[in-house]
């Protein structure tokens, strides 16, 4: 993190000649369970990780935002009023998307005063050792860094929780990914050595020791190498059976269903959507039973609620890839407690929950696995629970 916050501190001089007013950081996130449940109004179950996004941000005198990051060579360059213009425009729309957000005024969720009228524009330099395209919600760590930076510098007062809704609705209608609020709520109110379990119909979160290290477990990331987006393709398109699901069986939302009335779905819906519900439906369940079955027996009881999630994602939800199960297969093999591919799917990583001394046991058998299948060699590490965005 030092290192992290010496280059966005010297990237700022470089920029603008001068000191930044503030670093502000934000973590990345893991999913520990509950997947694709966040937009169904249900629960999830992640935690921020030790690899963080750090802005080193300055006011302007005038309303003009210079961004750079030390990943690009570009240099984006904008008035506050002509923000519009930037939609959906690479790495910037992220921190150009909170500005616009701030920019709009209260909204759902947001009943704090925003607004922008009279703030001054700012400079920002951004670094990050957040893997882009692994899984692990880089664009969620950029919003939610720029997010805290700009709450503190224009003294918008908003909550954690408010600057995840506008992290949410900059990614939904800036950038233009219909993700849900999972990610951006990791980012903000994240603990050590802690997991957030929020319900995402109240939206009231819960911080919940998870103890791994005290077990001897050790939680591994395993980078699958076959890149993902969530603003088209099989992301939007689950949605969508979601939520015809939903309207067909005259619900508002997939959260609203259990386990009882998947017989009613059968009766009622083709196929293809009942297994798209039936994921939602269990996987609301297997978060609830993770949550409570840490509570009573420890983490290493949590291992078969992973693996059946990651069955649950593989064969109805169908959201894996060949080389996410070959990981998940092989951790399991190899004395992992558990393990499941983590985020939107399609690609990105996958996270086992292995005993500390079995990490690199793991580790080469995934390796060797890899490379008898000729995939390109995965990228693996062991990340820990983390705190969540703040001053850097
Ligand atoms: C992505 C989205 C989240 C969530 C997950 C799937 O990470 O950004 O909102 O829907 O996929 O659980």
């Amino acid at each position: 993190m030092s290192d992290l916050r010496d280059d966005a501190a010297a990237g700022f001089r470089n920029l603008t000649g001068r000191e930044p007013d503030g670093l502000w950081s934000a973590p990345g996130r893991v999913n520990l369970i509950g997947e694709h449940t966040d937009y169904n109004d249900g629960f999830v179950f992640p935690f921020a990780i030790d690899r963080r996004t750090v802005v080193a941000l300055g006011r302007r005198e005038d309303r003009r935002i210079r961004v750079a990051t030390a990943f690009s060579d570009d240099v984006v360059e904008i008035g506050l009023d002509e923000l519009e213009a930037a939609r959906s425009s690479g790495w910037a729309a992220y921190p150009l998307g909170m500005a616009w957000v701030f920019g709009l005024g209260p909204f759902e969720g947001v009943t704090e005063a925003v607004g922008v009228e009279g703030v001054s524009g700012f400079d920002a330099f951004i670094d990050s050792n957040v893997p882009v395209g692994a899984g692990l919600s880089s664009s969620a760590a950029l919003e939610c860094a720029i997010g805290v930076a700009l709450n503190e510098v224009w003294e918008l007062g908003l909550t954690p929780e408010a600057i995840a809704r506008a992290g949410q609705r900059a990614e939904n209608e800036f950038v233009g990914a219909p993700t849900g609020i999972m990610d951006q709520s990791a980012s903000m109110l994240g603990r050590e050595d802690s997991g957030v379990f929020l319900d995402c119909r109240s939206l009231d979160a819960e911080v919940i020791p998870l103890r791994f290290a005290e077990a001897g477990l050790a939680i591994l990331v395993i980078d699958s190498r076959v890149e993902h987006e969530h603003s088209s393709g099989g992301y939007r398109e689950r949605r969508e059976s979601c939520e015809r699901g939903a309207r067909e069986l005259g619900v508002e939302s997939l959260r609203e269903l259990s386990l009882a009335d998947l017989a009613r779905a059968r009766e009622l819906l083709d196929d293809l959507t009942v297994r798209r519900v039936r994921h939602v439906v269990t996987e609301n369940q297997r978060v609830l039973d993770t949550v409570r079955t840490l509570h009573e027996r420890g983490p290493r009881a949590i291992g078969d609620l992973l693996d059946a999630s990651h069955r649950s994602m593989r064969d109805d939800f169908e959201i894996s890839v060949p080389e996410l199960d070959l990981i998940v297969e092989t951790a399991q093999a190899n004395g992992a407690v558990g393990a499941r591919m983590t985020g939107g799917g399609f690609g990105g990583s996958a996270i086992a929950l292995v005993p500390e001394e079995a990490v690199s046991l793991v580790q080469v058998a995934i390796d060797g696995a890899f490379a008898e299948h000729g995939y390109t060699a995965p990228v693996s590490f062991v990340v820990r629970p983390s705190d969540g965005a703040g001053r850097a």
